[in-house]
C-alpha cells in the first residue's frame, strides 16, 4: 500500500496538487536515485519554481525518487514531426492565414533552434508525416502511439509537432495510449514559418520556433513526468485531457476553460500550478496506465465511432445511418446537459437494440453530463465530445462486448468525481470513485 492510499478523501484533491508540485520537484532535483524499476525518470532542468512541501509529502518525493533511474548529462528529447502550420510555407512573410501547411521537414525546423537548443537538450527527429492535423486517420493514430512509445525506450521525453486543429485529439489519444510515464509534449503554431519556400525567410511574428523551443525545454526538464500527455503552445502547458482549441486564429486559441492551464514556461523557468489527476498515481503503474496498451492491438481492431450533433428539431437519421454503417459507439453532443431531440432520441433507441453503445455529452463546451448510470447510453462527464468519442472508440476496442466495463472506464478514467448519494462505479457514497 502507498502513502497516497491512506488519505482520506478529503485530503486526496488536495494531494493532487500538492503532489504535482512533488514531482517537479524531484524533476528539478539534480541528486536522483537508481531503482530497478524504470517506471519514472527525471533530470535537471532549468529553474522550476515549486510551493514549500510539507515533511508529510517530502516522503513522497521520496518514494517517487527510489523508482528514478537518474540520467547522466543532458536530457535526451526525440520530436516526432507529423506537419501542420509550423511546418507551413506562406506565400510571403505577411501572410499569416494564406499558406501551405505540412511542408517544412522537422529536421529543419530543429536546425533552426541551433545551436541554442543544444544547451537544452540532445534533440534527434523523427518525421511520422507531414500534412495538416485533420488528415489524419485513427490507423496514424495507432501508429503514432507506437512511435512516441519506440521513442520514449531510448529517450527522456518526446515532443509531437502537428497541426493545431485537432492537436487536442492527438494530444488526449496520447494521454490515454502512451504507457510510458516520461514526458509527452504536444506543440505546433497559429502561424506558418517561413515565406516563399521551406527554407524561405520567417513569417513576421511566427510563434512555431518559440513554440518547438518550449515543448523541447518542457519535455526535457521532466517536470511532466507522469502528467500524462500536455499540449504546449504560447508558452503555457495544458492537461491534453481538457484543453480544447477555443479560436480559429488566435494566437492564444488553446484554452482549459474551467480548470485553467497547468502551468508555464519563462525562459528557463517552469512554474507548475496545478497537475493532472492522474500523478497521484505516479508510484503505481498499475494505476497510472489505462487499459489501452496498443501493442496488444491492431489498428483494424478499433471499432467505428462516430459524434452526433444536438439542436431544434434534430432529425435521427444521422444516427439510423451510423448504426446501419455498423459504427460500434456513438457520442451524442447534445444541448445543456446532454439533451437530444425526440427523433434523435428514437432513433438512439433503435440503434442501442442493434448494439450500439452510446455516450452522452454537451455541445455547451464545458460542464458535465451526468446520470444513465445502467444500458448502453452512458454518461461522458465534462469530456468534449471530440475527446469522448476517443475515449469510447478506446474503451469498446479493449472491453469485448461487456457495456458495463465500458461505463467503469469512461467514468473512472480522468478527473475525479465524488458521488455523494449513491456510486455509478461501485463505490461508496462520499467517496472517489477508483482509478479503473
Ligand atoms: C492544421 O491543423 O493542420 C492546420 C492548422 C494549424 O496547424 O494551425
Amino acid at each position: 500500500m502507498t502513502h497516497l492510499e491512506h488519505l482520506t478523501p478529503r485530503r486526496i484533491v488536495a494531494v493532487f496538487l500538492v503532489l504535482a508540485l512533488c514531482v517537479a520537484s524531484a524533476a528539478a532535483s539534480w541528486a536522483l536515485g537508481r531503482s530497478t524499476s524504470d517506471h519514472v525518470g527525471a533530470a535537471p532542468a532549468g529553474r522550476v519554481a515549486t510551493a514549500d512541501l510539507t515533511a508529510d509529502l517530502v516522503s513522497n518525493v521520496a518514494y517517487q525518487q527510489a523508482l528514478v533511474a537518474a540520467p547522466s548529462g543532458k536530457p535526451k528529447v526525440t520530436v516526432i514531426g507529423t506537419g501542420g502550420t509550423i511546418a507551413g510555407v506562406a506565400n510571403d512573410r505577411g501572410s499569416f492565414t494564406n499558406y501551405r501547411a505540412g511542408q517544412i521537414p522537422i529536421a529543419d525546423l530543429v536546425d533552426d533552434l541551433r545551436p541554442e537548443i543544444e544547451a537544452v537538450a540532445e534533440v534527434e527527429t523523427i518525421q511520422f508525416g507531414n500534412k495538416g492535423s485533420g488528415g489524419y486517420t485513427i490507423a496514424e493514430f495507432h501508429a503514432l502511439t507506437l512511435a512516441v512509445e519506440k521513442a520514449l525506450a531510448t529517450s527522456d521525453g518526446v515532443v509531437v509537432t502537428s497541426g493545431t486543429d485537432t492537436m487536442e485529439e492527438f494530444a488526449y489519444w496520447l494521454d490515454l495510449t502512451v504507457q510510458s510515464p516520461k514526458p509527452v509534449v504536444m506543440t505546433g503554431a497559429m502561424r506558418p514559418t517561413a515565406a516563399g519556400t521551406v527554407d524561405g525567410p520567417g513569417v513576421i511574428g511566427a510563434d512555431g520556433p518559440a513554440n518547438l523551443y518550449n515543448a523541447i525545454t518542457l519535455a526535457g526538464s521532466r517536470v511532466t513526468t507522469c502528467f500524462g500527455a500536455v499540449l504546449m503552445l504560447g508558452d503555457e502547458f495544458h492537461a491534453a485531457r481538457d484543453v480544447t482549441k477555443t479560436s480559429s486564429y488566435r494566437m492564444d486559441t488553446f484554452q482549459t476553460r474551467e480548470l485553467g492551464v497547468l502551468g508555464w514556461i519563462d525562459g528557463t523557468n517552469i512554474k507548475v500550478g496545478r497537475a493532472p489527476a492522474r500523478v497521484a498515481t505516479c508510484d503505481n503503474p498499475q494505476r497510472w496506465n489505462t487499459p489501452f496498451d496498443l501493442s496488444k492491438i491492431a489498428a483494424t481492431d478499433l471499432p467505428r465511432t462516430e459524434i452526433i450533433f444536438g439542436y431544434q428539431q434534430a432529425g435521427g437519421e444521422g444516427i439510423t445511418g451510423f448504426a446501419d454503417a455498423g459504427v460500434k459507439g456513438i457520442v451524442t453532443a447534445g444541448t445543456g446537459a446532454g439533451g437530444i431531440s425526440s427523433a434523435q432520441s428514437a432513433a438512439r433507441t433503435a440503434a442501442v437494440a442493434k448494439g450500439v453503445v452510446f455516450l452522452s455529452t454537451t455541445r455547451t463546451g464545458s460542464g458535465s453530463v451526468y446520470g444513465g448510470t445502467t444500458g448502453s447510453v452512458i454518461a461522458g462527464d465534462d469530456l468534449l465530445p471530440q475527446k469522448a468519442r476517443l475515449l469510447l472508440m478506446l474503451s469498446l476496442a479493449y472491453a469485448g462486448g461487456d457495456v458495463a466495463k465500458v461505463r467503469t472506464w469512461v467514468s473512472t478514467i480522468g478527473n475525479p468525481e465524488w458521488d455523494t448519494v449513491s456510486s455509478s462505479a461501485g463505490t461508496p457514497p462520499g467517496q472517489l470513485k477508483p482509478a479503473a
